[in-house]
Order: C-alpha cells, then sequence, then structure tokens
C-alpha cells in the first residue's frame, strides 16, 4: 500500500509535533490566528468606523463651548446622557484590544503601549461618567487625545495635520 512508504514531508511534521519553535508549526499556528480572530476590517476602517465615532462623542461631551447664545456646557445633564457617553468610552476601551490583534498590531513594541494606552484613557472616561465628575471626564478625553496624537506621529504623521484641517472626517 502507499502509505507503507515514508513521506518525508509526513515525517518532518511528525518530529516537529510536541517541538516548540519548530519552523513547520508556524503557518499552523498563524491559521489558528485567523480562526480565532476576524480582523477583515482594516486599521483605517477600525479608525473610521469604530474608534473615531465613539471619541468624537466623548469630546463633544466635555467641556465648553462659546457660540451667540453665550457658554454652553457640553457635559452630559441627565443619568441616560452619562450612560450614553459611558458606553462610548467602553468603545475606545476595547478599541485598544482591537488594534493589538495580530493582523493589525504594526509591532511588538510602541503600537502596543499606544493600544494600551488608549484602552487606559477609555477606563478612566468610563469611571469619571459613572462618578458624573466632569474634571475628571474633560481629563480622560485629553488623555486620549494625546494617546491618538502620539501613535499617529509614529505610525502616520500625515494623520495629525488632517487632525488640525478638520479634514479628518
Ligand atoms: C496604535 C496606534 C493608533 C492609535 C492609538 C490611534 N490611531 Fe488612528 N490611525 C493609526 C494608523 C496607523 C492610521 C493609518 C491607517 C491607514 O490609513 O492605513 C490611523 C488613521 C486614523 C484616521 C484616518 C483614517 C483615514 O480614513 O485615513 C483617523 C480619523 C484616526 N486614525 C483617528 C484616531 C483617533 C480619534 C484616535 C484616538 C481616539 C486614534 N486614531 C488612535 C493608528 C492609531
Amino acid at each position: 500500500m502507499e502509505q507503507e512508504k515514508i513521506d518525508p514531508t509526513g515525517l518532518l511534521l511528525l518530529l516537529c509535533l510536541g517541538v516548540s519553535g519548530c519552523s513547520e508549526q508556524q503557518p499552523e499556528e498563524e491559521a489558528m490566528i485567523d480562526i480565532n480572530y476576524n480582523t477583515a476590517l482594516n486599521v483605517q476602517q477600525v479608525m473610521n468606523l469604530v474608534l473615531e465615532p465613539a471619541s468624537d462623542v466623548l469630546w463633544d461631551s466635555a467641556g465648553w463651548v462659546m457660540d451667540a447664545a453665550g457658554y454652553e456646557e457640553l457635559y452630559p445633564t441627565t443619568d441616560e446622557g452619562w450612560e450614553y457617553v459611558r458606553a462610548q468610552a467602553a468603545i475606545v476601551v476595547e478599541s485598544g484590544n482591537m488594534l493589538a490583534l495580530p493582523g493589525r498590531a504594526e509591532d511588538d513594541d510602541a503600537w502596543m503601549i499606544y493600544s494600551q494606552g488608549l484602552s487606559e484613557a477609555g477606563i478612566l472616561a468610563m469611571e469619571a461618567a459613572a462618578a458624573k465628575n466632569e474634571e475628571d471626564f474633560f481629563q480622560a478625553g485629553a488623555q486620549l487625545y494625546s494617546v491618538c496624537t502620539a501613535c499617529h506621529q509614529a505610525y502616520n504623521p500625515d494623520i495629525n495635520s488632517r487632525f488640525v484641517d478638520g479634514t479628518a472626517d
């Protein structure tokens, strides 16, 4: 029978079983990652469709604006309003994880630190929203903004100039 012949690739695979770091095993590991995470959305889509809309709600809900009618306070004024911004902050927390996934992360170094920074700023915003603490909420928004600009500066410096222009969306 055919099977009695020794297939050299099969033998190599057999030798590799259980040997971590064996090069023949890596493609299999990558295939597993594809099965576990759906990274069909690229980083640009995560930015535009997930992270930016949620962050915009946070920034638009912090501080004050001056318009024709005078000073307008932007902070939520109802329990529902604070719950809503808290949920947007939760999206920011999870966006940090989304960016850190294999298939999206650009490296295992600064990218990961910025991604975690996103989650940390999101947690602060969630806590401030739960406590309805305007000052802490404002600070969380400022911290969030600095993480966005730091990562863009490192990985895609054009984006920061687009932010200043207000043409990013
Ligand atoms: C871990 C790094 C990282 C962090 C943190 C990050 N970004 Fe980005 N962002 C990128 C990269 C890389 C691109 C370029 C993506 C591309 O065009 O392929 C980008 C692009 C964008 C774009 C432009 C998308 C387009 O259509 O070209 C917007 C808007 C954006 N980011 C918003 C944000 C906001 C808002 C935050 C913070 C709340 C943020 N980003 C945080 C890495 C990051």
